[in-house]
């Protein structure tokens, strides 16, 4: 069956915002995440505390977040209070201290399940990346924030092609074991069709065990050996991934974004990503295009009257004023269809 609610993780601002070739002054960024709270969204990625030389569209990080003050409680410890959720993407230790000192209490590493990918984005090799994360996750736990994992490359790298099942689970059991309390399973580069989808959620989930020719037990490290299990974590079958832990990615390159979304909430999904008018790319992975836009799946989430809180009127609102920013309009077919009749 499908979920009664879904939460999106709004990341417009983060990955919609963060290959644009045009400066968005941090005002306009700020205005843009105020508009998203008001339209109903609770999860709102706000930027990344990366190199600024990598992403210089996000350097402005630590002026952003003290805009945003009104929104989240970024004083010490308020971690679980109840206000807008404003993760940022962390990759080092060196931006997780940026962070923790803005009072940042909710954060998200970013793995690959690639080589190439990780080499692109990261300048280091999968182990390398995992081994730079390790601290992060740990300190960032230890300091009461929650810990996304971004998965990367989940089903076809451009440089590697399609990226084996096996592959991907094990890096992903690594990000989770290393303490992370959600993952997002990306397809960045939106080639999934959702056959793929729903055969790596069971794989993860342990789902699939015994009904593949020998899948499920045995792949990838084994749980309890080095593992940190919080208080928090529920009981998991050995290497398996509670699906309430798993998010979903989607990229619409091939117009697949929502097919994919649907198969993963067959499957017990409830937390999926999207970008307000579907802005997005990827700066180091030059065949990725926009995300799955938020109003497109919210369209769907109404029809099949599952709830998300968010009013779609105000959210294409803000996704035109956006596109009026940037000076071009909304990929989004749900924007386009809302605001032309
Ligand atoms: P590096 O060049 O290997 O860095 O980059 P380093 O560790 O060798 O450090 C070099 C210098 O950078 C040092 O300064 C550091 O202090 C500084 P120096 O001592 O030379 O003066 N430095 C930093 N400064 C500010 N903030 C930092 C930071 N880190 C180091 N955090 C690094 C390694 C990871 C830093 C770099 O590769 C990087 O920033 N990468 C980020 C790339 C990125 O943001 N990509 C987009 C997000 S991923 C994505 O979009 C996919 C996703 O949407 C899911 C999907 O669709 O699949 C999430
Ligand atoms: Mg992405």
């Amino acid at each position: 069956g499908l979920p009664q609610r879904v939460r999106i993780h709004e990341v417009g601002a983060r990955d919609g915002l963060q290959n644009e070739k045009r400066t968005v002054p941090t005002a306009v960024k700020a205005e843009f995440i105020h508009r998203l709270a008001a339209a109903g969204l609770t999860t709102i990625e706000a930027t990344s505390f990366v190199h600024p030389k990598w992403v210089p569209q996000l350097a402005d990080a630590a002026e952003l977040m003290p805009l945003l003050a009104d929104l989240a409680d970024l004083t010490e410890g308020a971690a679980g209070t109840d206000g807008t959720r404003l993760p940022v993407l962390v990759p080092n230790e060196r931006g997780l201290d940026r962070a923790l000192e803005l009072g940042v209490r909710e954060i998200a590493v970013f793995g690959s399940a690639t080589e190439s990918f990780a080499r692109a984005n990261l300048n280091r090799t999968v182990d390398e990346s995992l081994a730079m994360f390790e601290p992060v996750v740990a300190r960032a736990r230890t300091a009461g924030a929650t810990v996304r994992g971004y998965l990367s490359m989940c089903f076809g790298d451009p440089w590697e092609g399609p990226v084996p099942i096996r592959q991907v689970a094990a890096v992903a059991r690594r990000l989770y074991e290393m303490g992370c309390t959600e993952l997002s399973l990306g397809d960045t580069i939106g080639v999934a069709t959702p056959g793929q989808v729903t055969a790596l959620l069971d794989e993860l989930t342990g789902a699939g065990a015994g009904a593949g020719a020998g899948a499920g037990a045995g792949i990838g490290p084994a749980a309890g050996t080095g593992a940190r299990t919080g208080t928090d974590r529920p009981a998991a079958a050995s290497g398996t991934i509670p699906v309430e832990r798993l998010a979903v990615h989607f990229h619409d390159t091939y117009g697949q974004a929502l097919s994919n979304t649907l198969a993963a909430l067959q499957r017990g999904v409830t937390v999926v990503d999207a970008s307000a008018g579907g802005l997005g790319g990827c700066p180091y992975a030059k065949s990725a295009t926009g995300n799955l836009a938020t109003e497109d799946l919210v369209w769907m989430l109404n029809g099949l009257g599952i709830a998300t809180g968010v009013d779609l009127d105000r959210l294409s609102a803000t996704s035109v004023w956006m596109a009026e920013q940037l000076g071009r309009p909304s990929p989004s077919r749900t924007v386009r269809a809302l605001t032309h009749r």
